[in-house]
């Protein structure tokens, strides 16, 4: 039986598409209040509006300090409080075929959402859990932060940043009742798969076609013969958020990728 977040307040940034939408789904079945903070307006407004009067959509950059300090305020005034702040907003880097032909331009982008995101986040949320008796704070991670390879490297090292730092960041954080954990998801199919090929002159079949087989690499590489989903990424989000005794965690929902290197 999965926790229940019932009387809980909880923000989920990215909240509007792929495993962030699958989280909120996941809290407001649970009994939560979710904000869901995201800069896609249409997509989180439709999201909050099909999910019922628990759900709220705010608009946040969670790489603009002002809009992360702005959101918890807000959420705080409007909403009670903050249990369970899910830093999940993250971008990929745009594939390559070797490090070698790598412009880096978006080198910059991809740290500031990816890991300043994660960082502003914990903080801000921090600030509050730490004077309102504590809270959990989940940071989404990845499999690519853990195990090294080709293809998107700064997206890479964004993800080993943010296990690094959620760690880090736990032991001060543990004796002011907050905990501090990571997911890191393995490969799931959502709209962030074809983002990393944007921008690459390919034709939408082209497009299409690199969605598919990475999809069958994904299956292949999993032990388990599921293939990974948002809900799958809720339920660990859910056992963090309800998890009096786990900090400095990284908790990996891959259907054993990992496990294989
Ligand atoms: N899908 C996977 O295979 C996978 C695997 C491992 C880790 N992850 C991580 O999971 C998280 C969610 O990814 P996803 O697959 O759901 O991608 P997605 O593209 O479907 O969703 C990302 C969401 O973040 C929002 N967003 C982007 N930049 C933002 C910003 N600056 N401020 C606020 N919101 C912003 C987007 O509008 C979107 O709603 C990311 O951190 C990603 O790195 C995904």
């Amino acid at each position: 039986m999965s926790p229940s977040l019932a009387g809980q307040v909880a923000i989920v940034t990215g909240g509007a598409s792929g495993l962030g939408r699958g989280i909120v789904e996941g809290f407001i079945k649970a009994g939560a209040e979710v904000v869901i903070a995201d800069v896609n307006d249409k997509l989180g407004q439709d999201l909050a509006h099909s999910c019922g009067p628990r759900a709220h959509y705010s608009h946040a950059d969670v790489a603009n300090a002002d809009n992360v300090s702005t959101l918890i305020l807000e959420t705080t005034e409007r909403l009670g409080g903050l249990d369970v702040m899910v830093n999940n907003a993250g971008i990929s880097t745009r594939m390559h075929r070797s490090f070698l032909e790598d412009d880096l331009a978006d080198f910059s982008k991809v740290m500031a959402v990816n890991l300043f995101g994660v960082m502003l986040g914990t903080r801000e949320s921090a600030r509050y859990m730490s004077t309102h008796g504590g809270g959990a704070i989940i940071n989404i991670a990845s499999i690519g932060g853990l195990q090294a390879g080709g293809g998107v490297m700064t997206y890479r090292a964004s993800k080993a940043a943010v296990i690094h730092f959620s760690k880090s960041v736990a032991t001060e954080l543990g004796p002011k009742g907050i905990s501090v954990n990571c997911i890191a998801p393995g490969g799931i199919p959502t709209p962030i798969l074809a983002s990393s090929v944007q921008g690459l002159g390919l034709s939408e079949e082209a497009v299409d076609k690199f969605v598919d087989k990475t999809r069958t690499r994904m299956r292949n590489d999993r032990p388990l013969p599921h293939e990974g989903t948002p809900e799958d990424v809720a339920e660990a989000a859910l056992y963090l958020a309800a998890s009096p005794g786990t900090t400095g965690a990284v908790l990996t929902v891959d259907g054993g990728t990992s496990a294989t290197a």
